[in-house]
């Protein structure tokens, strides 16, 4: 296996941490072991296993009574502050050993005060802004007394049908290693045991994303070589910054379920990567090796779920119900229980759980209520938002607007425009009231114009037996969409809002279509045959089929799901109070056949350049996306000066520097996230044909300039060849862009020698 994968550092900490002698000095895992000693077959299970609050234990118990005889190491599911009070106090005061629990939960975008889904986080390109978002959502959570968070999702996403793609940070590796770090740094502080944060919990262990069709949970095949380049750095990012946990992926990654799966999860992850913490499996994925077709049956799925690496197993209680058997028949040893539970303990050590096992329930109502981080929320979602489209300057709207009709499904829906995974649920600003705050003095109305559902409920709601909710009948659909079109016509301009739904994006919300849903697409064209003036505002988790728009409606907003101050983060930027500068974590497609459309891929046979094979799709539609990865426009402009490096010809292993000048030339200050590409001409394997190698968010004034730099070191250089198999820098010529989106067009090239 290529060592060179790992920082050094990481090695050499493995190399000492593995060795019995670190285990005589260390003392946390002198404490752990002391425990352990201590322990009974059953509590050393408990500290495997994390109950579902609502779960009944393997013989019906409650969780309270699991916690009361140590059968339980932490509960999921419950963000009940007195409940997480009452069943620590169980746990810590009246089982026999008084070890504390890890209330886990999915704090995903923020827990009371809502940031914009994570796709919208990374289309701020600001891992600091991202950092600084997540300390809130982790000082939330922790008072609440949740110490234990699902995220981040790591899992690079190039298929837009898949719906998880809007809980993680989009299609690129480089972007999503940084939004990996910023969000461990911001959750759980530079080390775990940081006063008011959180441990979190990198997922989904690994290549989840990539799911045959962009369904979700289907199988996924990916070659080493991709796993590597491409799958895999974000984790080892969330790793190097100190993530205290992995969560084990669902799926089957080349036929082997991921949470079965002892090369991924012993010999890759914990042996390689260097990871030291504790793996949880997703839930209830250990009791289904078996529906996977691998177990043979539940105790086989405990066992191999164990063996496999696998710590704790989430909300399928398999190893209290089956381990004691396996255990004293000896086909699990006790060494391997022993080592899990370590794993656990350590981390709960390692945390300060011991001394801090309560959350602060008496500050909650002043966490929640402090005005900067709502003041947080409403500043994110306005560095997030990606101005699409902007034909003759039809944004901003002037103030002097009298009558604004704001029209769609979602303008005015207080939960939609969370997005999914939020915790107490609440109600966001909408983009309606967000309008009506921002133009005080103009007449807005308002028609929904139609609707929009899943046409198949939540898999856990459908378990309950509840059915996707009513689509409004079609009769009643037309009447909306003519009272839309009539306000349409009473109004000085449009702003049209429209999208999905909370609940058509995440888990189990994967798409067959990336078609507009329900009436959108026939609303959206007869408020366009208005002849008015439209802004269309997307609320939305993934790139949507929007071509019919693309050429027909001036301004095109791009908003995500953009959380609590969602609705006045859109008028910030409609309005121009904030000019947008956000730029796209995805490749934009055409339409769904165009998927995956991921921007980093490989060249052709063909000679690109040769006019005749400028296309691959060479019969029905362009190849090229309808707006590239990192696109992204401003209320100015901006130009680039030439891209100087400062040497033309470099040893392997000596940097780069590369320069450029980037300037406002508009009218208005704004940001530009300037983006640098490199392309690699030759070598053992071929490279993708541009791949994102640095980036950096400035904020220029009117005719302000600035230089930048940027540093194309080993890191950036290096890529795992299948060929060699290892992690290494190429002598080769190299290609260098630098722009504002990856269609940039500044060009310098140099070449690096043995
Ligand atoms: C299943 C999801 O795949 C995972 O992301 C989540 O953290 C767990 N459920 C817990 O809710």
């Amino acid at each position: 296996m290529a060592r060179t994968f790992l920082p050094a550092a990481a090695l050499l900490a493995g190399a000492l941490l593995a060795g019995p002698a670190a285990a005589q000095t260390d003392p946390i895992t002198r404490r752990a072991d002391a425990l352990i000693a201590r322990m009974t077959l059953d509590e050393k299970l408990g500290q495997l296993t994390q109950l579902g609050a609502e779960v009944p234990g393997p013989n019906g118990e409650t969780a309270e009574q699991l916690i009361r005889e140590g059968k339980a190491g932490s509960v999921l599911w419950t963000f009940d502050s007195d409940l997480i009070a009452r069943l620590q106090r169980v746990a810590v005061k009246e089982s026999r050993l008084g070890i504390p629990l890890l209330f886990g939960y999915d704090v995903i975008h923020g827990y009371k005060n809502v940031f914009q889904v994570p796709l919208g986080l990374a289309a701020t390109w600001d891992p600091a802004l991202v950092e600084r978002a997540q300390a809130m959502a982790a000082k939330e959570s922790w008072v609440a007394g949740v110490n234990w968070t699902f995220t981040p999702m790591v899992d690079i996403a190039r298929d837009a049908r898949w719906g998880r793609i809007v809980e993680g940070a989009g299609e690129d590796t480089f972007l999503g290693v940084a939004m990996a770090r910023a969000q461990v740094r911001g959750l759980q502080g530079p080390q775990l045991g940081t006063p008011e944060r959180v441990l979190t919990s990198v997922k989904h262990f690994a290549a989840y994303g990539a799911a045959d069709g962009g369904r979700d949970y289907d199988s996924v095949y990916v070659p080493e070589v991709q796993l590597r380049n491409v799958y895999l750095p974000p984790f080892q990012a969330a790793i190097d910054a100190g993530a205290g946990t992995v969560m084990s992926a669902y799926m089957t990654l080349n036929d082997v379920p991921a949470s079965g799966n002892r090369w991924l999860l012993r010999d890759l992850l914990r042996g390689e990567m260097g990871f030291k913490g504790f793996v949880i499996s997703d839930a209830f994925a250990v009791q289904s090796l078996q529906n996977h077709g691998f177990a043979a049956d539940n105790p086989d799925a405990a066992r191999r779920g164990l063996l496999a690496g696998v710590t704790m197993d989430m909300a399928s209680n398999s190893y209290l119900r089956q381990l004691p058997a396996l255990v004293k028949a000896g086909k699990v040893p006790m060494r391997q229980v022993d080592e899990a539970v370590r794993e656990v303990l350590q981390v709960k050590l390692r945390m300060g759980l011991f001394e801090r096992p309560y959350g602060a329930p008496e500050r909650k109502a002043a966490v929640f209520n402090d005005p900067a981080h709502r003041a947080a929320t409403r500043e994110a979602a306005q560095r997030s938002m990606v101005l699409l489209r902007n034909e003759g300057g039809a944004l901003p709207l002037a103030a002097s607007l009298k009558r604004i009709a704001v029209i769609g499904p979602l303008a005015d829906s207080g939960e939609d425009i969370l997005g999914s995974w939020t915790v107490e649920k609440g109600v966001g600003v909408t983009v309606l009231q967000g309008i009506q705050a921002r133009w005080p003095q103009a007449q807005v109305t308002f028609s929904r114009g139609g609707d929009m559902q899943r046409a198949y409920p939540l898999p856990w709601d459908a378990d309950q037996g509840k059915p996707a909710p009513a689509l409004m009948p079609a009769v009643e659909q037309q009447t909306e969409l003519a009272r839309a079109v009539d306000a349409a016509r009473q109004a000085e301009v449009v702003v049209l809002v429209l999208g999905e739904r909370a609940n058509m994006s995440g888990e189990a919300a994967s798409v067959a279509s990336l078609a507009l849903q329900g009436n959108q697409q026939a609303l959206l064209e007869a408020v366009v045959a208005t002849g008015k003036p439209v802004v269309l505002v997307l609320l939305n988790g993934r790139p949507l089929d929007i071509s019919w728009a693309s050429s027909r409606v001036p301004a095109i907003l791009e908003a995500w799901f953009p959380g609590s101050e969602g609705g006045h983060a859109v008028a910030d930027v409609l309005s121009g109070a904030i000019n947008p500068g956000g730029k796209l974590p995805v490749t934009w497609p055409r339409s769904t056949g165009h998927v995956p459309a991921y921007y980093n891929h490989n060249r052709t046979h063909a000679d690109e350049t040769a006019r005749t094979f400028t296309s691959r799709y060479s019969t029905d539609a362009p190849s090229s996306p309808l707006y590239p990865f990192g696109h992204g426009l401003s209320y100015t402009s901006f130009s680039y000066g030439a891209v100087t490096l400062d040497r033309s010809s470099a040893r392997v292993g000596e940097p780069v520097t590369v320069s450029v000048t980037v300037r406002n030339t508009g009218a208005v200050a704004g940001d530009e996230v300037v983006q640098l590409y490199i392309h690699q001409r030759s070598g053992s394997a071929a490279r993708p044909q541009r791949e994102l190698k640095g980036f950096q968010r400035v904020h220029l004034a009117p005719g302000e300039a600035q230089t930048l730099r940027f540093t194309l070191g080993r890191r950036e250089l290096q890529f795992w060849s299948p060929v060699t198999r290892a992690w290494g820098v190429e002598p080769a010529g190299f290609d260098v862009w630098v722009g504002g989106s990856s269609a940039a067009t500044a060009h310098a090239e140099f070449t690096l020698t043995r």
